[in-house]
């Protein structure tokens, strides 16, 4: 079952309006959200797999280690998941809080209709007993189409939380707050900072998967808005920032490029150099994220990592400490 609060014609409002103030300003930029069509999923599961891009398999690896203690802690009644996509590391928490006997209902987020009905299906198939349904909505704006309930976890997985910069963090922790009762879980993947050696390479792989990815926005753009992007003129560029500790994807113009989008009645010239700044990708540190989710008005119970300390999985509980 799908709860759609979202359709094709809000999106395509909504990618109107976020490339016409996104190509007016300076630098111009893209959100990440419009990677994933079909094809930005697929690449994007391409790079799950891929040898540099660590972040989805260390998470596997810490929730396959911690799934039973997140159910024994949490005794969920409800799974939230948040920016579901597939669904597919889901299922270690699903066998895990079923198994402890206290969940009953899944209810995955996504704004992938086709994604989230996919995912629904085969949930549905493989958990008879368990009720799935799915949220068609934008995690920034549809939170409040959440069902209500009690001792329900909210998982936001995949270091997604990394795609929002601090102001829009605090701004999403909130509202996750602000969902949750006192007492309800949180549970969240986040990456962390590390040798730049090893985070640039996982955002500039060697086969060019993640160039592609990144690349995939103009296909976007050129198909929605009837834009005339060449692609191939754009270089992809991957960079770690010191001092804001996160990963900057940007698409640099290796000429002089003069851009048409019909739907926006907008001509766009790049400059030969000139860059598009496509995804932030933040890396975090334990305390930082734990002050953060304390801001939003959660305790941190658990902070989990795999042995080499580069992804960690926090559970936070909705309450000042000792509440
Ligand atoms: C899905 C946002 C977690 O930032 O690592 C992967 C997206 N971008 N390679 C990430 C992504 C380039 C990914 N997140």
């Amino acid at each position: 079952m799908l709860d759609v609060h979202l359709d094709e014609a809000d999106l395509a409002r909504e990618l109107r309006a976020d490339v016409r103030a996104g190509f007016t300003a300076d630098p111009r930029r893209t959100s990440p959200k419009y990677f994933y069509d079909a094809r930005g999923s697929d690449l994007f599961e391409e790079i799950t797999r891929l040898p540099e891009y660590y972040p989805t398999r260390t998470e596997r690896s810490i929730l396959d280690q911690r799934a039973a203690e997140i159910a024994r802690i949490t005794e969920a009644k409800t799974l939230i998941e948040i920016g579901s996509g597939s669904s597919e590391k889901t299922r270690l928490l699903l066998d895990a809080l079923l198994g402890h006997g206290t969940l009953g209902s899944f209810v995955p987020l996504d704004v992938s209709a086709s994604a989230l009905s996919a995912a629904v299906e085969s949930l549905t198939a493989a958990y008879p007993g368990l009720s799935v349904r799915g949220v068609v909505g934008d995690m920034t704006r549809h939170l409040r189409h959440l069902p209500d309930g009690d001792n329900r976890l909210i998982a936001f997985l995949g270091g997604t939380l990394g795609n929002l910069v601090p102001g829009e963090r605090a701004g999403f922790l909130g509202a996750l707050r602000s969902v949750l009762h006192e007492g309800e879980w949180l549970l969240i993947g986040a990456d962390l900072v590390k040798d730049p050696a090893v985070l640039v390479p996982a955002y500039d792989d060697a086969a060019g998967v993640t160039a592609e990815f990144n690349r995939n926005v103009l296909h976007v753009i050129n198909r929605e808005l009837g834009a005339d992007f060449d692609p191939s003129a754009f270089q992809h560029v991957a960079r770690w920032d010191p001092e804001h500790e996160w990963i900057e994807m940007r698409l640099r113009a290796l000429s002089e490029q003069r851009v048409v989008i019909p739907a926006l009645s907008l001509d766009v010239t790049f400059a030969a150099g000139e860059e598009l700044h496509t995804e932030t990708s933040a890396k975090f540190r334990r305390e930082g994220l734990a002050a953060e989710l304390a801001a939003a008005g959660f305790t941190t119970r658990h902070f989990w990592t795999d042995p080499a300390g580069w992804f960690s999985v926090t559970l936070a509980q909705a309450g000042r400490p000792g509440a």
